[in-house]
């Protein structure tokens, strides 16, 4: 049984606490969380304890293992805590806003044996994963597209909007690092990126974008598409296509059931599709969680590591480079 310390119990945080609460392979042992009373309403749900601070949690031999869920901000500290202790860290992206502290604590972890796996959930999603999957065994070919559309329900309020590094850094981050996947050995090289605030009063106020469109380009050639929008009234509009030389893939929207309705009035009406992240990507996060226990249990490489978390990051930041300038951005990793 893994025994995890949970470090943040907001919305994410309490999703990952009732994941680990009903694996079997794993228990959650303690849950911190600067608001107390968040804290105490999460644990009590998973019979957890709450502890004053997270050092506490972390360090205690009780703990096998760290999720990390708190906000953006704190997420660096707790790794390299979790990571001076010896314990394998489960942490939520982005791993920071700020690429120096990235690959400060990058080098600060050098020569620390320690096993930290980025939350990007969607790797895990089955039927993006069978995309990546298509690509990889060459069903369509060679690559030579991949179009992702990634639209929110509703834009979140202007609190998280001032705290969360902006749209291409909080969200497309996601749809970079599924590129980065579906593409495997090869890079992405150039962006060009165009942000627009096209309805969103809160958007406005924090001087964000609630709609945007990317063209990359990876450097054998591949040309990605990514658009995304903080508002789709229909739901979470989450669609992959990869298309190649013999073919084409689509992992296509998802709906609660597949139920169809035959009526007199209509035919084959379907349900809405998924409302958000934790309803659409529930069996992704499942498995994220799933994926970390084989990487503890093995001792092996996390599928998806700090330097994915890093790269993400770089291309989120040549994204706003690109949008500022109005050019096509050239990517470097270093
Ligand atoms: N992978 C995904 O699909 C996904 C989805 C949503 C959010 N996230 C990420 O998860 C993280 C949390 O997002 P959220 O939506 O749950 O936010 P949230 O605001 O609901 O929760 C964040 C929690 O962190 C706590 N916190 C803040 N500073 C802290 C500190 N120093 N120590 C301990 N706790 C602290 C807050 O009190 C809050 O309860 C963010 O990094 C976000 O980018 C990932």
């Amino acid at each position: 049984m893994l025994k995890f310390a949970l470090i943040g119990a907001g919305r994410i945080g309490k999703m990952h606490s009732e994941i680990i609460t009903s694996n079997p392979e794993t228990e959650l042992k303690f849950v911190y969380d600067l608001n107390r009373e968040i804290a105490i309403n999460v644990a009590s749900i998973s019979k957890a304890e709450v502890v004053n601070n997270p050092e506490e949690a972390i360090n205690s031999n009780t703990t096998d293992a760290v999720l990390i869920a708190s906000a953006t901000p704190t997420h660096i500290e707790f790794i390299k805590m979790a990571a001076n202790a010896g314990k394998p860290v489960l942490c939520e992206k982005p791993i920071d806003l700020d690429i120096i502290k990235v690959n400060k604590c990058r080098e600060e972890l050098k020569g620390i044996k320690s096993q930290i796996q980025i939350g990007f959930n969607r790797r895990f999603d089955l039927s993006h994963s069978k995309a990546q999957q298509a690509r990889l065994k060459k069903e369509i070919g060679e690559l030579e597209m991949i179009i992702i559309t990634s639209r929110d329900p509703a834009a979140p309020g202007l609190d998280y909007l001032k705290a969360c590094g902006g749209f291409f850094r909080d969200t497309t981050i996601h749809d970079f690092d599924l590129s980065r996947f579906i593409l495997g050995e090869d890079p992405i090289v150039e962006v060009s990126a165009f942000g627009e605030n096209l309805f969103d009063a809160n958007v406005k106020t924090a001087k964000d974008f609630d709609t945007a469109m990317f063209i990359l380009k990876s450097k054998s050639g591949v040309l990605i598409h990514i658009n995304n929008s903080r508002r789709a009234v229909y739901g979470y509009d989450q669609r992959v296509e990869v298309f190649g030389s013999k073919g084409m893939v689509i992992s296509n929207n998802q709906t609660p059931n597949s139920t169809e309705r035959y009526t007199s009035s209509s035919t084959s009406s379907k349900d809405p599709i998924h409302f958000f992240f934790i309803e659409r990507y529930q069996q992704a996060y499942k498995d994220q969680l799933n994926s970390f226990i084989e990487t503890v249990k093995t001792n092996s490489r996390p599928k998806v590591t700090f330097e994915d978390g890093r790269k993400a990051l770089i291309i989120a930041n040549a994204a706003y480079e690109s949008y500022k300038n109005k050019r096509t951005v050239e990517i470097k990793y270093d």
